[in-house]
């Protein structure tokens, strides 16, 4: 690998531990646990991890001594920043438990597993990535592992290097899968342990023991370097809309902290479109205020920030894709043989329910065809690949046309689209990421030399020093409900949306219209790994936010 001044430079960074993990370290059982709802379901499917008591590490007085272990590890779903931490972190932890501790990395994610693809991952490998953004170490793929036979096939190929414990490096459906897999191990008695860590830059793997997934801090940062800088173009020239979709497929957690980091003029937020009822069209009126209350001062620029989940969550929509993820799957084969676009939105239309067919067939056909595409291997639709932003602009554009017609708006509308994903998901992780992802993977080393299964490696306490931080775990089972899947009933993690009572967003409530019409725009410029910490080592809004209230 060809490194950069700054990767070289940052290779002599060491990531800072919470003060329980530096040196002999004491576990702690807490209160047992039970799912966050459909208690009744969740204990019937996962009669063997669920229930387990939270786990805490806090400071011992003498080191434990741990058997050897072999571990794998993967890589799995989105590119989160910081995964490379996670496994320096892991690796530097299991040798701290036991000299003989050994990691492997399994290639290309779950299928990695399956597939006997795998590396050791000794210091030759590890610390050539140390500090580093992307997942190219050992790769990452989003392969559902559901059936028993994948299962059976991770257990013999385990056995077979011996490997005693994997770490899954995931979002909520990875983790999900992990559970699974922890549960199906201790049926088959195959004395496999498992253990998550929370990865994704959504942000929407957080509860009240997660209180952040890696990777959102310095995918938030990079995004916002980004529309700080679209704004001070759009304040200079004074001749455009930037309307700018950013990741997270469900949930708006970056759009909003993106918002409170940038303060552009318009952020839309799915889960208020949601509670509001609003239709596509209400969204279009809103922004079509204020352009024009805008223009009535002269001002013809502005940005609009659009999280890329939220056509999912127009209610209409939402019915609409949901009655389209069910057609797909079960007509998945008279599908595949359609190769017009038309000839697809026809064979659909004749199984949409009576309103969704109204909704479809108002749709322009570019982005009903995008609608279409195919759903990830965990039945999600592919929001990354559906252009929301520039359906917007034309009908803010078709709008202001109208109104131009018939009312004296005398102002001037150019809209130009951007979409902010992956240029965020493989940056070089902040200092936050940094130390949060090592501490995570110092902390799942110890769940597994506790011999601990079906748990999350967890870090709390995050707005504090790092040494302050409270490291642990919590079974994954405490995280599930049952949720609609491919047309059935089935467990998963919850996924944390954004709060509307929530400081976050009671935040941008209270600065909405001053944002809108005045131009208050911050241009928070790229990230700092070096210099004062008051810029080096800055949490989210968010999470301040959330835990200062500040
Ligand atoms: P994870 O949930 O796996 O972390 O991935 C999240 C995400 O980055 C979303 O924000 C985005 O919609 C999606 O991945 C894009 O997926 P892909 O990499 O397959 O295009």
């Amino acid at each position: 690998m060809i490194k950069s001044p700054l990767e070289i430079a940052r290779e002599s960074y060491f990531p800072s531990l919470p003060q329980s993990l530096r040196a002999s370290v004491k576990i702690v059982m807490g209160e047992k646990t039970q799912s966050v709802a459909d208690q009744k379901e969740i204990k019937e499917m996962f009669p063997n991890t669920y229930g387990m008591p939270i786990i805490t590490f806090e400071p011992g007085e003498t080191a434990s001594s741990y058997p050897p272990v072999k571990v794998g590890v993967i890589l799995s779903g989105g590119q989160a920043p910081g995964g490379h931490n996670v496994i320096s972190g892991l690796f530097d932890g299991l040798l701290k438990c036991n000299k003989e501790n050994r990691l492997y990395g399994f290639l290309g994610g779950p299928s990695g597993l399956v597939d006997n693809q795998y590396i050791e991952l000794s210091s030759n490998v590890v610390d050539h990535y140390r500090n580093t953004g992307g997942f190219d170490i050992i790769g990452s793929g989003r392969t559902k592992l559901e059936t028993e036979e994948q299962f059976d096939k991770v257990i013999e190929n385990c056995k077979a290097l011996g490997v005693n414990a994997i770490v899954i490096i995931g979002g909520d459906d990875s983790n999900t899968n992990a559970c699974i897999l922890a549960e199906y191990f201790l049926k088959k008695k195959s004395n496999i342990q498992i253990i998550g860590v929370p990865k994704t830059i959504d942000g929407d793997l957080k509860n009240e023991v997660i209180e952040a997934s890696f990777g959102f801090d310095t995918a938030c940062k990079t995004y916002s370097e980004l529309i700080g800088n679209l704004q001070r173009d759009a304040n200079s020239s004074k001749k455009y809309y930037h309307f700018i979709r950013l990741m997270g497929r469900s949930a708006s957690h970056i759009c909003l902290e993106c918002a409170l980091q940038t303060q552009p003029n318009i952020t839309i937020i799915s889960e208020e479109v949601e509670a509001k009822r609003m239709t596509l069209e209400d969204i279009v009126d809103e922004i079509v205020d204020i352009v024009i209350r805008r223009a009535e001062n002269g001002d013809n620029f502005g940005t609009v920030l659009i999280p890329e989940g939220v056509v999912e969550f127009v209610p209409a929509m939402k019915q609409l894709i949901s009655e389209l993820n069910d057609i797909l799957s079960k007509f998945e084969s008279e599908m595949n043989v359609l190769e017009r676009n038309r000839d697809r939105r026809d064979f659909v239309s004749t199984k949409l329910s009576e309103d969704s067919v109204i909704v479809f067939q108002q749709l322009p056909n570019s982005f009903a065809n995008q609608l279409l595409l195919d759903r990830d291997p965990h039945g999600n639709v592919q929001v990354s690949r559906i252009e929301t932003e520039k359906l917007l602009i034309d009908m803010v554009k078709a709008k202001l046309k109208k109104l131009k017609k018939s009312t004296d708006f005398r102002g001037k509308f150019s809209g130009q689209s951007h979409f902010f994903g992956y240029e965020g998901r493989c940056a070089s992780p902040s200092n936050f990421d940094a130390n949060y992802c090592y501490s995570l993977g110092y902390t799942a080393s110890f769940l597994i030399s506790e011999n601990k299964t079906g748990y999350m490696a967890y870090v709390k306490n995050l707005t504090a020093a790092v040494e302050d931080w409270i490291p642990g775990g919590a079974p994954i089972t405490m995280m599930m409900n049952m949720e609609r899947r491919h047309g059935e009933m089935k467990p998963v993690i919850q996924k944390a949306l954004v709060d509307l009572n929530g400081n976050p967003f009671k935040k941008l409530l209270e600065c909405r219209e001053e944002w809108a019409i005045g131009t208050k725009y911050v241009y928070p410029g790229p990230i700092q790994y070096f210099g004062p910490s008051e810029v080096s080592d800055l949490t989210t809004h968010t999470l301040r936010l959330e835990q200062l209230g500040e």
